[in-house]
């Protein structure tokens, strides 16, 4: 069980959703994802939110759900990658719970992202995705209460992400008796 909920903050392509869903999975915990509630809420993928309502409506829309998720019974969230850009929003979070950096190097993102599902970066290109790399590194890492290094393999950043939710909730995992 989790005392305080923990937020998943990075960069698009940084393995938040993945690394998260299988923690979660594989310890028995609550997981949500902002992008997916917001999508499944307002109707249609992010592009379309985007396209239809404009990405300050999708703003406004994330920081409303992450103050409704706070009154929540404790759980993993993935946050969408401009979550922490609110100054607001980082207030909350570290107010509210524990806030964990998934942190994948830019060449990486760079080699396996898919562009076409994230509007912000699909625009920008990739040249882009360096420039919000580089705008928002400092934010994400001053935020960061742990930072997951997933500049690996798959199972060795899972396995760095059940150990920093561990070790921010010792509890997490409630163990049956014996
Ligand atoms: C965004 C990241 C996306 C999504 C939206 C905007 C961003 O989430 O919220 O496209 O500004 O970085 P992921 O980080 O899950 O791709």
């Amino acid at each position: 069980m989790l005392t305080r909920p923990i937020f998943l903050i990075g960069m698009p392509g940084s393995g938040k959703s993945s690394l998260g869903k299988r923690s979660a999975n594989e310890m028995g915990l609550r997981y949500v994802d902002t992008d997916a509630m917001l999508c499944e809420t307002l109707g249609g993928t992010v592009p379309e939110i985007f396209a239809k309502y404009g990405e300050e409506a999708f703003r406004t829309a994330e920081h409303n759900l992450l103050c409704w998720l706070v009154r929540q019974e404790p759980c993993l969230i993935s946050t969408g990658g401009g979550m922490v850009m609110r100054e607001e929003n980082r207030r909350i979070m570290k107010n509210h719970g524990f806030i964990v950096l998934v942190d994948r190097p830019l060449e990486q993102i760079l080699s396996d992202i898919k562009l076409d599902r994230r509007p912000l970066l699909a625009e920008r290109g990739l040249e882009g995705v360096e420039q919000v790399y580089s705008s928002r590194i400092d934010y994400y890492r001053a935020s960061a209460d742990v930072i997951v290094h997933n500049d690996g393999d798959y199972y060795p950043g899972l396995e760095a992400m059940m150990k920093a939710i561990l070790r921010l909730c010792p509890n997490a995992v409630e163990r049956t008796r014996a």
